[in-house]
């Protein structure tokens, strides 16, 4: 049967990046059959928010708060460098390096909002919270900075500046550049600036005037997703915070916590409660019109947890497949949730740590599609008012997708 402990507290993982510090097991085979202390990476001034690690040499690379480490894969640091502070104020818009601003300026520290290696072109993208979100280039190598594109709109990403809330995915063409990026974001009210979830195009060259544009665009539709303004109207601190993100054969996911509008009260005198929803959008669909989402939580002991923390797709191993019956070559979605459905930013310690796997993932969104084009229920975009797909006559929601386990 399982063998974990049914009161296991479960890690967040997000904490335990932003206290500084990263931690190693090195196993037997790596010593000499002795097993070793933990290898540490201690940052003491810094909040680490994000991680990546090179699928072929095990090298990590470390986004904190005004620098990007690069660690060896014992995590011996070999590269650092720095982003901030800059010199800067939120409140600009385009930001005072392009233009000058009203508002007062002042050296502001740089958060690592996003940390994604771009395999085809051996870069890593590291983008912060300043100067509206841009972004840096740098070469894997040596963090040599190859670039930070900040003259166009598009370039400006999102001016949030809590980590952990921004997500992004780089799709690889196989016909060739460009690749694309799918970025999903909050936007902090500011719809007309920033999209929620767009698909950038990801040049060669990063002084190349159509980096970052919309993967397609023309007068009428583009790729990407605005927060309708009726919405933020009707809700004013509506917004998607993107968790976690991933691609499988041709979609992309996404784990995303937002405002659970049926629950809360308009007019912002009630208590606020959130949701979590996976988000899914075909790769090869510009316009976006692939989009859907579907509530996603746990129940333990019949107390409820919806509020994602962290999540991370892999493989299970031998001993894990085992005692869960399924296929060592099953994709599980290992995601870790907050208890209820209240304090977002503040979410409750107590925790579930709850597996699914991608295949009822993709087979409860299938039989959702397809019950709805038989004229069931809605599609259940609450927030996107003027898109509200009903499917023609009843008012079923969509069905929360529950775990395999949950612990
Ligand atoms: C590493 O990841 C890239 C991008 O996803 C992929 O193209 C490449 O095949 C992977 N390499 C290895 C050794 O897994
Ligand atoms: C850790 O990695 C570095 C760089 O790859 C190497 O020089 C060093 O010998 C390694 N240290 C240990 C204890 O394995
Ligand atoms: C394990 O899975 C197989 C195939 O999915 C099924 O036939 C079998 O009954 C399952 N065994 C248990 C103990 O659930």
């Amino acid at each position: 049967m399982w063998p974990l402990q049914r009161s296991l507290a479960a890690p967040r993982l997000g904490n335990l990046l932003l206290l500084g510090v990263l931690v190693l097991l090195v196993g037997p085979s790596q010593t000499g059959g002795q097993p070793q202390a933990f290898k540490i990476f201690y940052a003491p001034d810094w909040g680490l928010t994000h991680l990546a690690i090179h699928n072929k040499t095990g090298e990590v690379y470390v986004g904190s708060v005004n620098w990007i480490f690069k660690l060896s894969s014992n995590l011996t640091k070999l590269r650092s460098h720095m982003t901030g502070p800059v010199v800067d104020n939120e409140k600009c818009y385009p930001p005072p390096s392009v233009q000058s601003c009203p508002h007062d300026l002042a050296q502001t520290s740089n958060v690592n909002k996003l940390l994604l290696i771009d395999y085809a072109q051996n870069r890593l993208i590291a983008c912060g919270s300043t100067s509206q979100g841009i972004c840096q280039f740098l070469r894997l190598d040596d963090l040599f900075k190859l670039g930070e594109p900040h003259h166009r709109k598009e370039h400006y990403l999102s001016s949030v500046a809590e980590s952990g809330t921004m997500s992004g995915v780089i799709i690889t063409s196989p016909h060739g550049p460009p690749s694309k990026l799918f970025i999903g974001t909050p936007i902090d009210g500011k719809s007309e600036y920033f999209p929620t979830l767009s698909s950038r195009k990801l040049m060669e060259n990063e002084e190349n005037a159509d980096m970052f544009s919309f993967v397609y665009q023309d007068e009428f539709v583009s790729s990407q997703l605005k927060i309708p303004s009726d919405t933020l109207s009707k809700f004013p601190a509506f917004d998607i915070y993107y968790i976690y993100s991933f691609s499988s054969e041709q979609f992309v996911y996404y784990l995303t916590m937002q405002l659970d509008t049926q629950l809360t009260s308009p007019d912002a005198s009630g208590e606020q409660f959130f949701t979590s929803k996976i988000v899914r959008l075909c790769v090869d669909d510009p316009k976006f019109y692939s989009y859907v989402e579907f509530p996603i939580g746990c129940t333990k002991d019949g107390v409820e947890y919806r509020l994602i923390q962290d999540a991370y797709l892999s493989r299970p191993g031998k001993q894990l497949a085992d005692s869960l019956n399924i296929s060592e070559d099953e994709d599980i979605l290992f995601t870790v949730f907050s208890q209820g459905q209240k304090n977002r930013a503040k979410p409750p310690k107590e925790s579930a740590l709850c597996l699914f796997t991608l295949r009822r993932i993709k087979e409860k969104i299938k039989e959702r599609i397809q019950s709805c084009y038989r004229g069931e229920g809605r599609l259940s975009l609450p927030w996107l008012l003027n898109k509200e797909l009903a499917c023609i006559n009843s008012v079923s929601p969509a069905t929360l997708i529950t775990p395999l386990i949950s612990i």
